[in-house]
């Protein structure tokens, strides 16, 4: 009996060593601490790479990473951040659903003495954001406009700035959407694609039949692919009852090009001849798909793993007690300041160039287009 005993117990402090072994292993790759790492969704397979991306960088640097997804729900999304906090989190990095929500929230980072950086989104309406990581977002409103002229042949090239192309002349009907009011980003897209587009309008070369024009009524509230298409559908039916056609699509995103598109194939326009000129963003399998079926002429390529790097590399910095790099001091001010920025340079994609951007950079995989 005693030697049973003595033979469980050794088991039992066999089996201690190996799993105090284990956690003493687990506790040296994680020695850096915890790293918040707050996502607005999971309905779009960026965000998904973004979390992923970002988990493995800190990791792979010695971190431990909560990385929460909040479903387009704003008080989800402070609810995990809370939770991030109670956990101890070190630092956080925050893709905002809505910018101006996360005010109480970051107080509570900040009374914990918790650095911030905005993901993506620019946070707003607090000074407790720390730094910024994003794409040259007035630049991306600026291609996707370019890219569309250059689709419908107003423009000779993405060179070009003034209408030069062999449609150069018009006039030509394009309707025009814009991403969620309450996401920053979506001003910047629309501002950069007006300062190209409205001139174009001015001078009649470009009509927007529908009237609207304004960011409010053309906003898309939480880049919902199905509240674009109906929007689109209303128009159709609304402005293009009398046998005209649309020519060109400004669309901020890919998820809300596809309901456009869907929109239109249901008013029985077709790819390849009166399919129009539609644009998009952040390059998803689905409308890269979609532009080999001629369906989408162009996205815009932001690539998420560099963004990761930023974003992950400038809350190691801050742990580390160092100053993270950036290349932009002035444009992004939330309201309250002015958050020291790191841009990223974005892309326009055509069936030109998606190969080389795209696959060979193994962003997308060729087998996944199919
Ligand atoms: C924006 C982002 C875009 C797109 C959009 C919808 O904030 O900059 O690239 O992803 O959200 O998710």
């Amino acid at each position: 009996m005693i030697k049973l005993i003595k033979k469980v117990l050794g088991v039992v402090a066999a089996s201690a060593l190996v799993v105090g072994g284990l956690s003493g292993c687990a506790t040296t790759s994680s020695e850096g601490g915890l790293i918040g790492v707050s996502m607005p969704t999971q309905s779009s397979t960026r965000w998904i790479s973004d979390g992923d991306n970002i988990k493995s960088t800190l990791e792979a640097a010695g971190y431990e990473v909560d990385l929460q997804y909040a479903e387009d729900d704003i008080p989800t999304q402070v609810t995990q951040l809370e939770g991030m906090l109670t956990k101890g989190a070190k630092a956080l990095i925050i893709a905002a659903i809505d910018g101006t929500q996360l005010t109480d929230v970051l107080q509570a980072a900040k009374d914990a003495n918790v650095p911030v950086i905005s993901y993506d989104r620019l946070i707003r309406d607090s000074a407790n954001v720390d730094y910024y990581a994003t794409f040259d977002n007035f630049k991306v409103g600026v291609q996707q406009a370019t890219s569309m002229l250059v689709g419908m042949g107003v423009y000779a090239s993405e060179d070009s700035t003034s209408a030069d192309g062999a449609n150069a002349a018009g006039p030509w009907n394009v309707e025009l959407f814009a991403g969620s009011p309450d996401d920053n980003n979506a001003t910047f897209f629309f501002n950069g694609a007006m300062s190209v587009l409205q001139p174009l309008i001015d001078s009649g070369v470009l009509v927007v039949k529908s009237g609207q024009t304004d960011f409010e009524t053309v906003a898309t509230l939480r880049w919902d692919g199905a509240v674009a298409q109906k929007r689109m559908e209303d128009i159709l039916v609304g402005s293009y009852n009398d046998g005209s056609k649309v020519n060109g699509v400004l669309s901020p995103y890919d998820g809300l090009s596809r309901g456009i598109i869907a929109a239109l194939t249901d008013a029985g326009y077709s790819a390849g001849t009166d399919m129009p000129t539609i644009v998009g963003q952040d390059a998803e399998v689905l409308s890269v798909k979609a532009m080999i079926a001629n369906e989408q002429y162009s996205t815009i390529f932001k690539d998420t793993r560099e963004l990761a790097k930023v974003a992950s590399d400038m809350a190691i910095a801050l742990l580390k007690g160092e100053t993270p790099e950036t290349n932009d001091t002035t444009t992004y001010d939330n309201g309250v300041k002015v958050v020291p920025s790191y841009l990223l340079t974005p892309y326009i994609v055509t069936l030109d160039n998606y190969e080389s951007l795209l696959i060979d950079s193994g962003y997308i995989k060729a087998e996944d287009l199919g």
